[in-house]
């Protein structure tokens, strides 16, 4: 039994409330008393012993388990709450174990030492003899004294151990130097400093914490232009977008984000005084990284992206990754305005900004749709006397990218510039869109029966009593919590997908105030019975309401010890690879499954579908749990005041039989 179910087990809910609510009395099957959380005459709070629930049909319209009770009477987090409880019931909690303690431990340690390093290599850049480096840093690259401080550029000199001996006099071991990157160790196993003669850069995580370090060439003869930290338990650089600590502000406030190519068109953008500017640091970008631009920061993220053949194949290969992520999200529309821009002439956004600074505000808004980049890029080989096929060729893999438009119009717009610049007649153009449209849109064509191929990893173990709730029937208490942990599992794999399921639930509301925040509300941990269920989904909220991490690594690390089996069990994809992780090292196997976490392949529609159909079923649980006490509520009122919380109550319940019906609509 987990902790939580034991200590439900153990602490009679009614008993625990009256502590604070001495007035509750027993009715019919419930117990009922006027609310502890708001002012009235009339009791709507009502406890029912048999779910452990409480719930207030008054204004606060809330209600919960015995944690949430405890929370919200005491002001406790999930986690105090879980703590004086299982403290009360005696009920022993899993600690945070040595071994995760010691590895947090171990990574602050880490930190401090790349902190320490930056330091280091900014201060020596100071010293005399690094004169010829400041020459090149203000005369050659035109930065300023503050930039250089506010970026804390630095200076590793020639040589093989001027920060191993730095390191290695404030105690850090060779181990660890070695493990975050700053060493490196030939075959000989001799070790030595990995930057040498390099003006060095360090990159922060969103956080603001130095995790890396970026170092370019000082000798115009060292072949190698830029040499990076490499990937260490800290730095990934697939996940990190250099600058983003210092632009995150601006960009949630211009709703704008501008990324480029390279460091110091990131340190040039922002001392002309642009800080929405940051630095996918070369290779085409990743889906980690455009999350933590979009939704929650960016509406429009401009690409500035080189513009020679690789720097265009780049730009290639994140446009499909953006299509990607966001068909998976949002069932084929492009929500996030994605705009390519390119600098003109073969510079790159450092060298225009020093040539000329006040144009860049012009240059930017010259930025070109996705479709009409795409548009010119692929049919500039084109010739007029290319074959109806070479035309086929050429539109086949950029309709897709046309149709993903969010707006009707944009699409036929879409089409119609395609059409011209083909020169072929738009139904032309549509037939072919038809004809690739299975492949390529969000809703595969699959047989009815069969579950998608990408779905297989739900389907494999389908909750046997939830496949096909029978309507209007209760789940029974087993099958609700595995219904819960499906749905739940879905979000949490899918967290940006929590959007949408309360869209639907808008949309049945559709103008109604009081459905909308009432019965169709938006989904909550209220919607869950199980207490870490509860305890997830609001840990969940919160990780889409912060943006310095991606949210699942925003929760793996905010989260109790005692939910990480159940979030790991959630996340799971497949059984037998997690149930042998999760005999190792805990802490590190979490992190280790939320990265290594593929995300669904193409899941687009149906997983949506799959998701929303899953979330309404358990606010339909929810509904018809609140009419039964409603009801009884009814049932019981006699005096006169106890009249005007029937009036309401038979609003409330009207209402939830609304919601209930546009609810079996939707799910069919
Ligand atoms: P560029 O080669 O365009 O260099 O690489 P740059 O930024 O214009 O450099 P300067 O102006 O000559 O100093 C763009 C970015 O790609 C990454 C770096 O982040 C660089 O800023 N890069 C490039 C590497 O990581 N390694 C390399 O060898 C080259
Ligand atoms: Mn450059």
């Amino acid at each position: 039994m987990s902790a939580t179910d034991d200590i439900k087990a153990r602490i009679d809910i009614v008993s625990y409330v009256q502590r604070y609510v001495p007035s509750l009395k027993k009715s019919g099957r419930n117990y009922k008393a006027c609310c502890p959380f708001h002012n009235e005459k009339t009791p709507s709070f009502v406890v029912n012993p048999e779910r452990g629930t409480w719930h207030c049909f008054g204004a606060c319209a809330e209600g919960g388990d015995i944690f949430t009770f405890a929370q919200k009477v005491n002001g406790w987090d999930f986690k105090e709450a879980l703590r004086e409880l299982a403290l009360q019931a005696g009920v022993q909690l899993r600690a945070q174990t040595p071994q995760q303690k010691d590895e947090d431990e171990r990574l602050e340690r880490l930190r401090g030492l790349l902190a320490t390093a930056a330091d280091y290599y900014h201060r020596r850049l100071q010293q005399a003899d690094a004169q010829p480096v400041r020459d090149y840093i203000f005369a050659g690259r035109g930065l300023h004294d503050a930039t250089v401080s506010r970026f804390q550029l630095g200076y590793a000199p020639p040589g093989w151990d001027f920060m191993l001996n730095a390191l290695r006099g404030l105690g850090y071991s060779d181990e660890e130097i070695v493990e975050v990157g700053l060493a490196a160790r030939n075959e000989r196993g001799r070790i030595y400093d990995r930057f040498r003669n390099r003006l060095l850069i360090p990159i922060h995580d969103p956080r603001g914490r130095v995790v890396g370090f970026g170092g370019r060439a000082l000798d115009p003869d060292d072949n190698i232009k830029y040499i990076n930290s490499p990937q260490t338990s800290l730095f990934d650089k697939s996940r990190l977008l250099f600058g983003l600590d210092s632009a995150r502000r601006a960009i949630r406030d211009s709703g704008r984000a501008v990324v480029v190519e390279g460091y110091f068109d990131v340190i040039q953008a922002h001392q002309a005084g642009h800080h929405n500017v940051v630095a996918q640091m070369g290779t085409s970008m990743t889906e980690a990284q455009l999350r933590l631009l979009s939704p929650r920061l960016a509406k429009r993220v401009v690409l500035a992206l080189d513009t020679d053949e690789a720097g265009i194949n780049a730009t290639r290969r994140s446009l499909e990754m953006a299509r990607g992520m966001l068909e998976r999200d949002y069932a084929g529309k492009l929500s996030v305005d994605i705009r390519i821009l390119q600098v003109p002439a073969g510079k790159d956004p450092d060298d225009f900004l020093r040539e000329s600074p006040t144009d860049w505000h012009a240059l930017l808004e010259s930025a070109q749709s996705v479709a009409d980049f795409v548009i010119e890029l692929e049919t500039a080989r084109l010739s007029p006397d290319s074959s109806l096929l070479d035309k086929q060729a050429v539109a086949q893999p950029i309709l897709p990218i046309l149709l993903a438009s969010e707006n009707d119009l944009l699409r036929q717009d879409n089409i119609q510039k395609l059409a011209r610049r083909l020169r072929i007649r738009e139904s032309e153009l549509l037939a072919w869109a038809k004809a690739i449209a299975p492949a390529s849109s969000p809703t595969p064509a699959h047989p009815p029966d069969l579950p998608p191929e990408y779905f297989d990893a739900e389907y494999a173990a389908p909750p046997p009593d939830i496949a096909q709730p029978e309507p209007g029937k209760h789940l029974r208490q087993g099958s609700l919590r595995a219904a819960e942990g499906h749905c739940l599992g879905l979000l949490l794999r899918n967290p940006h997908l929590l959007a949408q399921v309360n869209r639907k639930l808008r949309e049945l509301a559709g103008d109604d105030q009081l459905l909308q925040s009432g019965p169709l509300r938006e989904l909550g941990a209220d919607d869950f019975s199980s207490s870490r269920y509860r305890a997830l989904m609001i840990h969940l909220q919160e990780s889409l309401q912060q943006d310095d991490l991606e949210p699942l690594d925003f929760l793996a690390r905010s989260i109790d010890a005692e939910l990480h089996d159940e979030l790991a069990e959630l996340l799971r994809e497949e059984r037998v690879v997690l149930s042998q992780s999760l005999r190792g090292n805990f802490q590190v196997d979490l992190h280790d499954i939320v990265k290594s976490r593929r995300p669904a392949q193409r899941p687009g529609r149906d997983l949506l579908t799959e998701l929303i159909s899953r979330a309404l079923q358990l606010r339909q649980e929810r509904l018809t749990n609140e009419r039964v006490d409603m009801q009884y509520l009814q049932e019981e009122a006699q005096t006169e005041a106890d009249r005007q919380l029937d009036d309401r109550l038979a609003i409330d319940v009207r209402l939830s039989v609304l919601a209930k019906a546009r609810i079996d609509l939707a799910v069919g």
